[in-house]
């Protein structure tokens, strides 16, 4: 029987499907039964960053209010949060980490680089196995330069190394003007995981109504393409794990990303369309493809499509273009 046991971020886990950040794991039943689905690990719904300032402000305009402190003492370290929101967060790993057997890895929503940080502590406290941090600056800030934009991304992960010694993973976007580059030295800054790529609002117009609307809010099982890309370029010339998602609707797909060298896979829209029982099947399916084709472990495949340094990756899209142009016919 082929073993799909994986690592990622040096967890061990019984499988290489990740249920992504998402409604599917805001709470503790909904976690319980994906595990008994067959999840390999699962990624908490993210604390926003905005959320976790607001508290602060609230508990900073609390504590200033009384006479005894003072605003330049205070200091966000010593400060006492409010029960809602942060802790109940917290509380949820508490819980997930005393009942599930698989890892929990908590998630950061941010666009900065704050002192929110400091909460990488309290996750790491409350017993997370690591933190995805969703790292967003949109690059719609006309006045920024991809310099600018980028170097949130190695402020935030600096700071975050500093404040915890957690698995860092980065969510992130593949709007970077030279995405590899970018990758490779979040890898030299020693980043345990990259996730690629996050899936964001995107805007449509409602002809109908003249107004902006949300385009699709789950992906389609073609979307996988461009993360495919990215893992099998990537892969290989990279020490940290790889984590793919967006798109991932079916097995096939799942073997393909493991085949282009991720390490796992993270799933949302597949399990909102088909439930959370489809885990089962998608290891089934994974199982039965690795029996097919005589591999024991998922070592035994990972990576093995990736693409090796003999092939110039320009020259061979820039060849695969072009013909496919030439070839085209109606
Ligand atoms: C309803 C919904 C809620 C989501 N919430 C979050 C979130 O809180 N944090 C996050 O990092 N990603 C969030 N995501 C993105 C997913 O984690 C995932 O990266 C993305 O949906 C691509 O995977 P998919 O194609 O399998 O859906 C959300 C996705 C959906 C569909």
């Amino acid at each position: 029987m082929p073993d799909l046991t994986t690592n990622y971020l040096g967890l061990k886990m019984p499988s290489p499907i990740i249920v992504a950040s998402s409604g599917l794991t805001d709470n503790i039943e909904k976690l319980i039964e994906l595990e008994q689905n067959g999840a390999g690990a699962v990624v908490l719904k993210s604390l926003f960053e905005e959320e976790i300032l607001m508290e602060m402000e609230q508990t900073y305009l609390d504590m200033t209010s009384r006479p005894y402190i003072y605003p330049e003492n205070f200091d966000y370290k010593d400060s006492e949060f409010k029960e809602d929101g942060i802790r109940a967060y917290l509380s949820l790993i508490q819980e997930a980490k005393s009942r599930l057997q698989i890892p929990v890895i908590a998630s950061i929503n941010c666009i900065s680089e704050q002192k929110w940080i400091y909460f990488a502590t309290e996750i790491e406290k409350a017993g997370a196995d690591a933190l995805e941090v969703n790292l967003f600056v949109p690059p719609t800030n006309l006045n920024n330069s991809a310099a600018d934009n980028e170097k949130v991304y190695f402020d935030v992960l600096d700071a975050l190394k500093n404040e915890t010694s957690l698995p860092i993973a980065l969510k992130i976007s593949h709007y970077h003007s030279s995405l590899s580059n970018m990758i490779v030295n979040l890898d030299r800054k020693q980043v345990d995981g990259l996730v690629l790529f996050n899936r964001y609002f995107s805007p449509d117009i409602d002809i109908h109504n003249l107004s902006v609307i949300n385009a699709n809010s789950l992906s389609t099982p073609d979307d996988y393409i461009n993360t495919l890309r990215w893992i099998g370029f990537m892969s290989g010339k990279i020490n940290c794990s790889l984590s793919a998602t967006t798109g991932i609707h079916s097995s096939d797909s799942i073997i393909k990303q493991l085949l282009a060298g991720a390490d796992t896979v993270q799933i949302a829209s597949v399990l909102y369309k088909h439930g959370t029982e489809y885990i089962d099947i998608l290891n089934k399916e994974i199982t039965a493809w690795m029996e097919n084709n005589k591999f024991k472990t998922i070592d035994d495949f990972k990576g093995m499509l990736k693409h090796t340094d003999s092939e110039d990756m320009a020259i061979y899209e820039r060849t695969q273009y072009m013909k496919q142009f030439r070839n085209f016919v109606m």
